[in-house]
């Protein structure tokens, strides 16, 4: 059996640049919290940042400069990918017959195994998935809601566009967006690093190819 093409040269480097500046995004906005019940690292981690930029001021210019790079990366990446762009869309946000299914057996057979599901009296076989399957797809829609609120947010917030109870409304958005991505990702990492019925997608994101026995049996429903 052969190989498959699953992510084109545009898309793996849209998704490595989109890790790295989300990492350094972290990195520097978890810096900029200073107030003590939100600053989840205390004190001495803000502290420290800002003393190694130079201040707050600058530690605020590094973010405001990253977020515009993420911000120009997706735009460059939409304007010559739109067909994949496309593509994404409506995969993520259409939910399948079998989809929830899937999302609900998937996890307790990754923790307990097929043998122990079973005897918990819980469904072992997963529904057929498309190119994407359901954790993929909440994850991905996760990434679309949460990037355009926190590009509007940072955006309005960055350069004071509005009076001051929108701005008071877009910290809290910016905060609850990054959160929430956050705390998708943890399950990203997890499934794309731990998993190891997952490798040939993780080796994709790097290669590009997934053999097709894997396509087969993880993606019956996406059209090779
Ligand atoms: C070390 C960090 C990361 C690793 C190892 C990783 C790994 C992967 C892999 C293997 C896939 C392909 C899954 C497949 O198609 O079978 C993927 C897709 C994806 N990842 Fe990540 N990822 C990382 C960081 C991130 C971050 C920080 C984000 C965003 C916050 C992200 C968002 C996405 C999205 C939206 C997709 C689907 C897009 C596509 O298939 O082109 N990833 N990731």
């Amino acid at each position: 059996m052969g190989e498959v093409l699953r992510h084109s040269l545009a898309d793996r480097c849209m998704h490595w640049a989109n890790a790295v500046l989300w990492l350094l995004l972290f990195i520097t906005g978890m810096g900029l919290v200073q107030h003590e019940a939100l600053a989840p690292f205390g004190q001495a981690y803000p502290h420290l940042l800002r003393r190694m930029v130079g201040g707050g001021g600058n530690l605020l210019l590094v973010h405001i400069t990253l977020g515009c790079l993420w911000m120009a990366c997706f735009a460059a990446y939409i304007a010559f990918n739109w067909k994949n762009t496309v593509f994404f869309l409506r995969e993520v946000f259409s939910v399948q017959a079998g989809d929830m299914i899937w999302l609900r057996r998937k996890m307790p057979l990754m923790v307990f195994g097929p043998a122990l599901a079973a005897r918990f009296g819980l469904g072992t076989t997963l529904p057929p998935q498309g190119f994407y399957n359901m954790g993929q797809k909440a994850f991905g829609m996760l990434n679309v809601l949460g990037g355009v609120t926190l590009a509007f947010s940072g955006g309005i917030m960055a350069f004071g566009i509005g009076s001051t109870w929108l701005i008071g409304w877009c910290v809290t958005m910016h905060y609850i967006a990054a959160g929430l991505v956050f705390i998708g990702l943890l399950a990203h990492l997890y499934m794309t690093l731990a998993v190891p019925s997952e490798r040939p997608g993780l080796r994709s994101m790097f290669t590009g190819f997934v053999p097709e026995s894997y396509a087969q049996s993880h993606h019956a429903n996406w059209k090779l």
